[in-house]
Order: C-alpha cells, then sequence, then structure tokens
C-alpha cells in the first residue's frame, strides 16, 4: 500500500482519455475544490444549469451542490454563510453557545459524506488513475460514505461497489437498493457498526480483481484534504454569522465524532484560524481512543474500532465517549410528539423543535460531546463550539422503532420523556472526557501501527511521517495542484 493520492502526474494517458470521453458524452463538468469550498465562486451559468434540477436526482449537476451552502427547500439559491442550528439553552442546559452545521443539505444522500466520496475518486480521474469504462469504484464503509460514493460514482458515469455491514440500518440499505446500478454492487459483511476489519478483508479480495480501485476512507487524504479545504471554511462562516450578533463570542472547540476523521480536518483549520481546540467523540460502548476499548454500538457511522490513518491525532485536544443509551434515547425523545410536547414545556422555542429532524445518531453524539466538553471547559454566554450534524434523523426510523419496542415499550407519555431529557441531556458530566496531554496523543497514534503498518502493510516511514506537523501543512499543496488537473480535465472535456 502506497499514498496512490499524493501523486499528481496523469499517470495513464490512455485511462485519462477514457475518463474525458465518458465526461463528454455525458456532458459532466466537474467543480473543483475551491469552487466547492466558496460556492459564491461557481460560474453564473453553471449555477443557472442547476436550476430546476433536483437535489436529490441522479444528476450530474448536482456536483455542484456538494457543499455547506445549499438551503432547504430552496434549491435554486445557494446560501451566504451554511445553514445551521444554534441550540437554545433550553435545550443543552449549558449557557455556551452550540453551533451546529447541518448535512442534510447536501444533495442526494442528505449528508455531508457526499463531499468526502467526492474529494477521493475527483483526484484519481482526472490524473489518470480511475478508468470510468472499466474500473469499479469501491467504497467501504460503516455508515454513509458508501450511500455519497455510490451516488458519486453513479453521477461521474462510474460504476460504484458499496461495501457495508449487513447490521447497518434498513433506510441505509433501502437507499442503496435505489441507487446502485446491480443488486451486486450492494456487497454485506458480518457484524455492525465496529467491523471494519471485515470490510478490509472483503476489500482486499475485491481488490485482488483489477478492475476493482478501493477508495478507502479511512487512508484516503482526499477526505482529509476535502473537509479541510470546504468544511472548515463552511464553519468558520456560521461562527462568524453567530459573531456578528454577538462580538464578544469566542470559538474555543470544534467537536466531531469519528468515523474515517475526514471531518475532524476541519478542526485543523479552525485550530489555525480561531485558535479553537478539536475534540474527538466516539462510542463510550467501543471507546477505542479513550481506552485503546472495543465493543458492539449503535452510533452508525463513527466508532470503527481503529485509528484512521488520516486522523491527525496529535493536533487533536480531547477525547470524549458517547453512550449509544443516550443517543439512542434522545434520538426517539427528539422525533416524538410527546417528546416535543415535553421540549415545548421546557420552554424549548418552535424553531429548535423543527431543528430536531436534521439530527441523526451521530449528529446528537457531536452535540452531547459539546456539552460535555462546554462543562468540563466551563464555558458560558460568549463561548462557542461548532460541531455538525452529519445526516438527520430520516435514516433511523428503523433505529428508533427498536429502541422504542425494546426500552420504551409503553412509549413516552407519562414521565418518561422528561426521564430521558434528564437522565441523558441535562444528566451529561464530564466523565469519559480526556484531556489529552502529549503521552495520551503519543499512546493514541501508536495504537495506529497495528492497523497500518502490521495488517495493511504501509511502509513505516509513511506512517511514522504523520507524526509530524509538517506532514499535514505539507498535504495543502495537493489542493491547488489537484484543483488545476480538475480546470484542465474539464477543458479537455469541453474541446476535446
Ligand atoms: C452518520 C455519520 N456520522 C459520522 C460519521 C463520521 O464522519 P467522518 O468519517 O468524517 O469521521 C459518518 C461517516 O461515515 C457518518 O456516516
Amino acid at each position: 500500500m502506497a499514498y496512490p493520492d499524493f501523486q499528481t502526474n496523469i499517470e495513464d494517458p490512455a485511462v485519462y482519455r477514457h475518463a474525458v470521453e465518458r465526461f463528454r458524452q455525458a456532458g459532466i463538468v466537474l467543480p473543483t475544490f475551491s469552487q466547492l469550498a466558496e460556492p459564491a465562486t461557481i460560474p453564473g451559468q453553471i449555477r443557472e444549469a442547476l436550476k430546476g434540477v433536483n437535489p436529490d436526482a441522479p444528476d450530474p449537476r448536482n456536483l455542484f451542490r456538494v457543499h455547506w451552502h445549499n438551503r432547504a427547500g430552496h434549491p435554486d439559491a445557494f446560501t451566504e454563510s451554511p445553514e445551521y442550528m444554534a441550540l437554545p439553552s433550553a435545550l443543552t442546559g449549558v449557557d455556551a453557545q452550540i453551533l451546529v452545521a447541518l448535512g442534510d443539505r447536501f444533495p442526494m444522500i442528505r449528508a455531508h459524506k457526499v463531499l468526502a466520496a467526492y474529494a477521493c475518486l475527483a483526484p484519481r480521474l482526472v490524473t489518470g488513475r480511475f478508468d470510468p469504462t472499466r474500473h469499479f469504484a469501491v467504497w467501504p464503509s460503516t455508515g454513509n460514505y458508501c450511500r455519497g460514493g455510490v451516488a458519486i460514482s453513479r453521477i461521474m458515469g462510474c460504476r460504484g461497489v458499496a461495501v457495508l455491514p449487513q447490521g447497518m440500518s434498513r433506510e441505509r440499505f433501502q437507499w442503496l437498493e435505489q441507487w446502485v446500478e446491480s443488486p451486486d454492487d450492494i456487497v454485506r459483511t458480518p457484524g455492525s457498526e465496529s467491523n471494519v476489519r471485515e470490510i478490509y478483508e472483503k476489500c482486499a479480495e475485491l481488490e485482488r480483481l483489477d478492475t476493482h480501485v478501493i477508495l478507502n476512507q479511512f487512508a484516503e487524504f482526499g477526505n482529509y484534504l476535502g473537509h479541510y479545504s470546504c468544511t472548515g471554511p463552511a464553519l468558520e462562516r456560521i461562527f462568524q454569522a453567530e459573531r456578528a450578533g454577538s462580538p464578544s463570542l469566542k470559538l474555543r472547540a470544534f467537536v466531531s465524532a469519528t468515523g474515517s476523521a475526514g471531518t475532524l480536518a476541519a478542526g485543523d483549520y479552525l485550530k489555525e484560524r480561531c485558535g479553537s481546540r478539536i475534540v474527538a467523540a466516539e462510542a463510550l460502548e467501543c471507546p477505542t481512543l479513550l481506552r485503546n476499548g472495543y465493543g458492539e454500538h449503535n452510533i452508525q457511522g463513527i466508532g470503527d474500532k481503529h485509528v484512521p490513518l488520516i486522523h491527525n491525532v496529535m493536533n487533536t485536544d480531547f477525547v470524549a465517549a458517547i453512550s449509544d443509551r443516550s443517543t439512542d434515547a434522545l434520538g426517539v425523545l427528539f422525533s416524538s410528539p410527546e417528546g416535543h410536547d415535553y421540549l415545548r414545556r421546557r420552554g424549548v422555542p418552535g424553531p429548535a423543535l423543527d431543528g430536531l429532524c436534521s439530527l441523526g445518531l451521530s449528529s446528537i453524539c457531536n452535540i452531547l460531546a459539546a456539552i460535555k466538553t462546554a462543562k468540563y471547559l466551563g464555558l458560558g454566554a460568549d463561548d462557542a463550539i461548532l460541531t455538525v450534524a452529519t445526516d438527520g434523523a430520516g435514516m433511523y426510523g428503523s433505529e428508533r422503532e427498536r429502541t422504542l419496542s425494546t426500552r420504551f415499550p409503553k412509549g413516552l407519555g407519562g414521565t418518561v420523556a422528561g426521564e430521558i431529557f434528564g437522565q441523558h441531556m441535562l444528566g451529561v458530566d464530564t466523565a469519559d472526557l480526556l484531556e489529552l496531554s502529549h503521552e495520551d496523543r503519543t499512546r493514541i497514534f501508536n495504537l495506529g501501527y497495528f492497523t497500518w503498518v502490521e495488517q495493511q502493510h504501509l511502509p513505516l516511514e509513511e506512517f511514522e511521517a504523520r507524526r509530524s506537523p509538517a506532514f499535514w501543512t505539507g498535504l495543502r499543496g495537493l489542493l491547488p495542484a489537484w484543483d488545476r488537473h480538475i480546470e484542465e480535465f474539464n477543458r479537455c472535456v469541453a474541446t476535446g
């Protein structure tokens, strides 16, 4: 295994020509990373052509919606700063401002993982490393990345294969069934959320076929760079929008539950720009970063029992573990009429109640980790924490049914809603949160050795290089190079 996404030369001119030809036939234009980072720079002609295109349709023009600036219910307009929720203290129980960027504004999969998928495939395509006429793009995932990958492959005229554990939510499989070219393009591996080794084993098998290209989000630096360059500035704009109304507001932390750790890259950007700290959240039932631990959990999309190669561990400041008992229970509370009645009586305003449908299980985990951080740091009304809602509640109806029938069989009437809120929201404490010392970071970094060097055979020096901050700042030089390739590719497609 090497770092293929580090290369910026055209690897195979014939493969490149096939891609250009395929794109010309389908009339596909690719957005640059800088356009996705700042959608206001997308040419008017392209924005005009987007009008009338359904954001959920498999239409290549939706590539220009793979960013944070889409407006819910108004697909024709981009927003100046991304839509977000500023959570009221009646909901969080803390004075600190918790600002949540909404991933369900992304097209096709209604989750921001479609950005990660684009950031992994596009650099390969425009450098002659992926032949859409011959290759299958394989998307290993426990969460939304494989849905994003299947959507991106399809609208980029490529064949996509999702590899995911059979225990993931029914809604994910239903979505995939509608988007894949053939039922064989959904590969179910044993287990559930934290069974990543089984996914890797399946990918190793598929990789032996010279037609299958594995786009491993845990090791693809495109994933890191997509979030560094697009999610980072988008979140900073949210903070600036909030600060416009409260000039003394300071950004204290960015929280992200880690699956591939791609989203955490936005924390690197925000730390450089605003001095905020970086909190990696995970499931208490699988405390890999906190305790080198393992286990099953239901916070779908995170906590995969290993340290991703693209996690900048030495720049991470806190680890916070949240129980899936809390995320499951609050998921039910936030989606039920009894829950809303209760929260309304507690003073949670209507718009915040309406926004709860944008919170999937890992989004709730992020919010709980933000509350934990606010309590630990003693933050007040002038302090902000940014986080993301990767996906909305829509993907988890079947999970809520299961939680209701097993834990709350009589529904949320009587005192049940209040008990859930008191225990899982107001009851958030500072246990299972670790402020990382150099020693702690070193321990977590070293844990990655077993996955990447021992199992995946990455050369030791490539693994070790990531210990240094210079490695991560050096990576960013790839972005302008990739953008130049994207522009050149678009030119070839247009001119022949
Ligand atoms: C629902 C959900 N939440 C959180 C994550 C974690 O994001 P990341 O992989 O960027 O760490 C994922 C990743 O697939 C996800 O699907």
